[in-house]
């Protein structure tokens, strides 16, 4: 069980180094081979968008993100552990990839500015979430009042992603996939 915990990160906001280490490579596998990065096509991303991809990992979403919202728009990928804005600062300096900055999220707070995302998406992520409610009000913070959150259950039941959204008091849901919920600020 502990070690289940520790492989899918449950409740643990930080993961230790050697542990974001070892999913890194694992997700660098996935990505070749499964290219998860196309359903990113199906979030309704649009040139010129603002997009947060919130707790962006190694950036395995990332490439695909910032080719979405093209040269006029701006991706930020932000995470709270900092391996993970290294390497995506890394990727992005590889490729020259111009539309995308990181931030490292500290207690909660992205350091992002007030209403300027129009889509935030948070894909395998929020079953670490240790305080959902702060993460939430985080997001809604950052969104735009026309903005919509694309929220991954991760290794989570949708029942207990939908409590968490709906105990938040702060989202509507609006609709959803098999994958996701997609939630818009109330
Ligand atoms: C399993 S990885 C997924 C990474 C990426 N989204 C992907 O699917 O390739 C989960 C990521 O969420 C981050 N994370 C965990 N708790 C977080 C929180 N409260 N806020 C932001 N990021 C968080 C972790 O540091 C880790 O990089």
């Amino acid at each position: 069980m502990a070690v289940k915990k520790l492989l899918s990160g449950t409740g643990m906001d930080r993961m230790p180094d050697m542990a974001f280490r070892a999913m890194s490579l694992i997700f660098r596998i996935r990505d070749a081979l499964l290219h998860p990065d196309r359903k990113l096509e199906k979030f309704g991303i649009k040139p010129g968008d603002t997009v947060v991809d919130y707790g962006c990992g190694p950036g395995g979403y990332i490439r695909k993100a910032a080719e979405l919202v093209g040269p006029g728009g701006m991706v930020y990928a932000v995470d709270l552990h900092e391996l993970a804005v290294e390497s995506v600062d890394r990727l992005v300096s590889a490729r020259g990839i111009a539309n995308v900055k990181t931030s490292l999220i500290r207690d909660y707070s992205s350091g992002l500015e007030s209403g300027i995302a129009d889509l935030v998406y948070s894909l395998d992520v929020f079953h670490m979430v240790a305080d959902p409610a702060r993460f939430l009000q985080e997001i809604r913070r950052i969104i735009k009042k026309s903005g919509r959150l694309i929220l991954e259950d991760g290794h989570q039941p949708r029942a207990l992603t939908r409590q968490k959204v709906q105990d938040s008091g702060l989202w509507d849901i609006a609709g959803e996939t098999p994958g996701w919920l997609v939630c818009g600020p109330r």
